[in-house]
């Protein structure tokens, strides 16, 4: 058996397979604090919760991790968590980003407004707050008793792996490409850090600072904990949560995942890294040695629910009232950027409701507009992804928001494209999973796991709410 671990924002997922076939044998989880600055041990007792929900490891021979991506854990020289971690959605760290970009392009070219594409060039993405990088900015100007104390830095999912191994010394830290290429500091096509632009981070000298060391695909991490009774676990080298998704999913090219989690995220696994000097779509790496294209919203599901809290009613309930309306809502348009946005990069943004009138205001129209919304938002990062000569032959909606009807019916009028919803499953613990496996078994590629079904959706395209979107989205842009 084999264990895949999804340590997301809201939870902690834990599934267990068997390793040759992926058929799944047992499963636990546990919630995660709410909120944007979240001590790891958190995620550590909650990583222990849903293991003893999920029947223990006794039996399993070998587990990943996969994370939520960007999440600051810095450690001090004694292994210590220095302050709780920073998230991908905290966006504290706006103003840290806009020195960052102005710094490089002045250091390269002189010129401060070359920033973003002297940053794209480095590391594939031009920074935003969700970035580790401009975290550690943000501690060197506001915490630096904390900065000066900094003496690794690690990700969510590689702390984790090394708790699992029970490990204290920070020469233990392990990560892996994908979730190394989402820190700011780490160029994927070279497979190297990049210390010079730690350093510019944190202001100091960055060549004595731990990075976790970046293992390939199907490297063995380390031994599980001893002490904990897991001596017999192999740990895998795990991967951000988007990239374990591909892996779980089994994309190719061609194939876009839509992943409306906590995070709206549009991906495409590429052989090429992509470089958006605009900064729309980020150039990560996968977990298999290829690279991921990803256009990332910090609205995800949470529009849903914040629509369905108003409404009082249910997700099923919020499906209904929306089904129950027409195309475009009565015009109404909701733009939701409820917490800041990342894409556009709007880190202060509040959402708003436009096109209110006595007829558009029904609950049906609230109901719909919050859809519309929501996916416009990711037809917006389709359309950069394919502008960026990213194929796409096949969308496949997955996460929580996925199971609402309502985003399985709208979702192909908004893309323009039919969608493939696959069965409801855990796709991140399940790509961590197939990575343990492949860790257990060796070889070029991971095993071949029989792949779930899906059911597809059609409808017709009306692009007109999109235009609208668009047309609307540009006047709240000005006001940031
Ligand atoms: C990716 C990102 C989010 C988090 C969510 O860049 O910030 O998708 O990984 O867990």
């Amino acid at each position: 058996l084999v264990a895949g671990i999804d340590s997301s924002t809201q939870s902690c997922k834990v599934v267990i397979r068997n390793a040759e076939t992926g058929a799944l044998v047992r499963f636990g989880q546990a919630p995660h604090p709410e909120g944007t600055e979240v001590h790891p041990d958190a995620w550590w007792d909650a990583l222990q919760a849903a293991i003893a929900a999920a029947g223990g490891l006794d039996d399993v021979a070998a587990a990943s991790v996969g994370g939520q991506q960007h999440g600051m854990v810095v450690l001090d020289a004694a292994g210590e968590v220095i302050r709780p971690a920073l998230l991908w959605n905290d966006t504290r760290s706006a103003g840290a980003a806009t020195d960052l970009i102005a710094e490089l392009g002045e250091q390269l070219h002189g010129d401060a407004a070359a920033g973003p594409g002297a940053w794209s060039g480095a590391i594939g993405s031009v920074l935003v707050a969700s970035l580790t990088v401009t975290k550690l900015r943000w501690l060197a100007d506001h915490e630096p008793e904390n900065a000066a104390k900094v003496a690794a830095v690690a990700l969510p999912h590689d702390w984790l792996t090394w708790k699992l191994a029970g490990a204290t010394s920070l020469d233990q830290l392990t990560t892996d490409r994908s979730d190394a290429s989402g820190t700011g500091y780490f160029d994927a096509v070279a497979n190297e850090y990049r210390r010079d632009l730690l350093g510019m981070a944190l202001r100091r000298d960055a060549e004595h600072i731990v990075l976790p060391r970046v293992l390939g695909p199907a490297e063995e991490a380390g031994r599980g904990d001893e002490a904990a009774g897991l001596g017999h676990l192999v740990l895998g080298p795990g991967a951000g949560d988007n990239a374990a998704a591909a892996l779980g999913l089994g994309m190719a090219d061609g194939d876009v995942a839509l992943s409306l989690g906590t995070s709206g995220v549009v991906s495409a696994v590429s052989e090429q890294q992509i470089d958006d000097p605009s900064g729309t779509v980020n150039g990560f790496a996968d977990a298999t040695g290829r690279f991921l294209a990803l256009a990332v919203t910090l609205n995800g599901s949470r529009v849903l629910d914040a629509a369905a809290r108003l409404l009082a009613v249910d997700h099923a309930g919020l499906a209904e009232l929306a089904l129950a309306a027409e195309p475009g809502a009565g015009g109404l348009t909701h733009i939701p950027y409820l917490e800041g946005e990342r894409t556009p990069n709007l880190p202060k943004a509040t959402g708003s409701l436009l096109g209110m009138s006595l007829s558009s205001m029904t609950r049906e129209n609230l109901a719909r507009a919050a859809v519309e919304g929501l996916l416009c938002g990711q037809a917006d990062g389709l359309a950069a992804v394919t502008g960026l000569g990213v194929p796409v032959e096949s969308i496949q909606l997955i996460g929580g928001a996925a199971r609402s009807r309502a985003v399985q019916q709208i979702a192909p009028a908004i893309l323009g494209r039919a969608v493939q919803v696959p069965e409801p499953g855990e796709y991140v613990a399940d790509g961590a999973a197939r990575q343990a496996a492949w860790v257990l078994a060796g070889g070029d590629a991971p095993p071949q796991w029989s792949a779930s079904k899906a059911k597809t959706v059609e409808a017709e395209a009306t692009p007109e709410v999109h235009q609208r979107y668009a047309e609307r989205r540009g006047l709240v842009a000005e006001r940031g």
